[in-house]
């Protein structure tokens, strides 16, 4: 029976590699997946937004600037903003040297290309939805593009996606249209206004940096639209002691540019 000295059992923490394994290769794109992949990485998390002629493309900003040698390609394109550019233009930039020389030529993957190399790999989706106040419509979009090709239901995503956006609204529009798909909400928002979160949300995936066991607490008191309690993912955690901190809160995932290394600090917790 039970001695009281016994460590109490915690079910290991879901690991996501942050815009793939990104503290070793050029991030959002398929080689920091492949990375993810080699790293034993069972998740990896992206960022989708929109090029001007709809197609739905991975990267972070809502400029090409930080990632891509856009400036040098287009020069007289500025502010450089990813929905004034057609998806045959943001195919010719390297989204790979501005990280090291060793990924020149590495492109800003579509989508569809993306969704194939986690599928290759058999990794599950933490699906960012990006700054959607400058995409009207892509929620549906994107749960059309996903429905289209069957990534939901016979094939590999089934079980392994989750929507996440900083946007209630926009998680609340994914909820409406498909009400089966996990969604998560960025950020910390008030214990007190997680109730009406938890209609529409399954998960809440905080910054670890003002995280606290009360907060973990408070959001696994919620019970979320499938019926199961919320649960939380804590970001951006790239080393040992903050991984543990974070998992002795009662984190359920840590998403993290290095999950090799929180792997390693969390395994056997
Ligand atoms: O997945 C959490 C994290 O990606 C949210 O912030 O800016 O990296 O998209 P950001
Ligand atoms: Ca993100």
């Amino acid at each position: 029976g039970l001695t009281g000295t016994e460590p109490a059992r915690v079910p290991a923490p879901v690991v996501v590699a942050h815009r793939g394994a990104s503290a070793y290769a050029p991030e959002n794109t398929l080689a920091a997946v492949d990375e993810a992949a080699a790293r034993d990485a069972r998740w990896v998390e992206n960022d989708v937004q929109r090029t001007k002629d709809g197609e739905l493309v991975v990267i972070h900003d809502d400029g090409l600037g930080r990632t891509t040698d856009v400036e040098d390609v287009f020069p007289d394109r500025a502010p450089w903003k990813v929905k004034d550019f057609t998806a045959a233009e943001i195919a010719r930039l390297d989204a790979g040297s501005w990280f090291s020389p060793a990924y020149a030529g590495t492109r800003v993957p579509t989508l569809e290309q993306y969704l194939r190399t986690v599928e290759s790999h058999h990794q599950g989706l933490l699906l960012e939805i990006k700054n959607p106040e400058l995409y009207p419509g892509i929620e549906q979009q994107i749960l059309k593009e996903l429905g289209d090709d069957s990534w939901l239901d016979q094939r590999h995503l089934a079980g392994r996606l989750i929507v996440q956006s900083f946007s209630a609204d926009s998680l609340r529009t994914v909820h409406a249209l498909q009400p089966e798909v996990r969604t998560g909400l960025l950020g910390m928002p008030k214990a007190a206004d997680l109730p009406g979160y938890a209609r529409f949300v399954d998960l809440v995936n905080p910054s670890h940096t003002s995280l606290s066991a009360a907060y973990v607490s408070a959001v696994h008191a919620q019970t979320g639209p499938h019926g199961v309690p919320l649960r939380l993912f804590a970001w951006t955690v790239d080393d040992a002691d903050t991984a543990r901190t974070v998992v002795g809160y009662g984190a359920d995932g840590l998403i993290s540019n290095k999950p090799d290394v929180v792997r390693q600090a969390v395994s056997g917790h």
